[in-house]
């Protein structure tokens, strides 16, 4: 099989897709895939080949025109995060080109690039607690930290609603650090510029992957997150050592068959396909089990928890990511 391995991006997660792209590549069982990596930049969709020459992808069927022959590939494999490989616009394209990819759709894309309306679609799944949150629009950038002050409580969140690795994002403890939280967000924020805050949920944060096999749904051991920093910043995210992280987190039987339960909820609710990675936090005293956002191209780079998960699995990630491109052809 021809596999377009895609990297790159147009937002500032650019540089964590690359190293994700670089780990996924290595592990590709190369037996079996012909792998291609493609960037897709602001600047042009292209492949390097072997001397350094740039080849422009045919955006007509996403063909590439090498050495004199045609490339046509049978599978997309997915590693651009943000824009525009998390939130529909190149699965919409593939659809339309009539390319399989190994992601979720362009709706859910589309969808769960938004953490607000996510949790909007999420309302109402029992025993899964939403963090108290204000969705903020552009026209309302003048008045937004006063109605932040009127409806939530502090300590809060400030984020781009449509971003990833935590980019733009302040931890804000009083209303003094608000407007300048909030603008820093809208100033982060790609599509759509939106900003979201959410209430502070004092307790354990976990991150765990879910992802459908042949057999089924199949939740990965969860990962649990300790930083000394504020909190899990882009820092602590990708500079080793600044973090600690548990893989399997220790959790009771309980908590591990209710995270079960209510990943697969999520993953169904939401209709997605292939990997996703859903972060949530156990809050302190009531262990309520508080969503945070899903990640339905999540980070593979050596820090990053899908592969950490996918070994405390007994897995190794050659035939994890194997297991993925054959399941998005069916
Ligand atoms: N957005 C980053 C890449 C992640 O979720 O892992
Ligand atoms: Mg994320």
């Amino acid at each position: 099989l021809k596999i377009a391995l895609l990297t790159g991006g147009y937002t500032a997660e650019s540089e964590v897709s690359l190293k994700s792209t670089e780990f996924v590549y290595q592990q590709l069982d190369k037996s079996k895939f012909e792998v291609y990596m493609i960037t897709i930049t602001t600047g042009g969709w292209f492949y390097v080949g072997d001397n350094g020459v740039k080849h422009t992808i045919n955006r007509d069927d996403f063909t590439l025109s090498l050495d004199g022959h045609i490339i046509r590939f049978d599978v997309v494999f997915i590693m651009v995060h943000g824009s525009p490989g998390e939130d529909g616009r190149l699965q919409g394209y593939f659809d339309m080109v009539g390319l399989p990819y190994t992601s979720c759709d362009a709706l859910t894309s589309a969808l769960t690039m938004n953490k607000a309306y996510t949790k909007a679609v999420l309302a109402g799944i029992p025993d899964l607690y939403l963090a108290k949150s204000v969705q903020l629009f552009e026209s309302q950038r003048e008045e937004a930290a006063d109605m932040v002050c009127r409806e939530l409580s502090l300590p809060c969140f400030v984020k781009p609603n449509a971003g990833g690795s935590s980019i733009g994002m302040t931890k804000v403890k009083t209303e003094a650090e608000l407007p300048e939280a909030i603008e820093k967000a809208f100033n982060a924020a790609n599509t759509g510029r939106q900003v979201i805050v959410e209430e502070f949920v004092e307790g354990r944060e976990f991150s765990v992957g879910i992802y459908r096999r042949a057999d089924g749904l199949f939740v990965l051991p969860a990962t649990e997150v300790i930083t000394e920093r504020e909190f899990f910043d882009f820092e602590a995210k990708y500079v080793p050592g600044l973090t600690e992280e548990i893989t399997p987190a220790i959790l009771t039987p309980e908590q591990r068959a209710r995270v079960e339960r209510l990943v697969k909820a999520i993953y169904i609710r939401l209709n997605c396909k292939g990997m996703v990675r859903v972060d949530y936090f156990l809050e302190k005293d009531t262990d309520r089990f508080f969503f945070i956002e899903i990640n339905t191209v999540p980070g593979q780079t050596a820090q990053s928890f899908i592969p950490q998960q996918v070994r405390a699995a007994g897995m190794t990630e050659t035939d994890f990511y194997s297991e993925l491109i054959v399941m998005s052809l069916k």
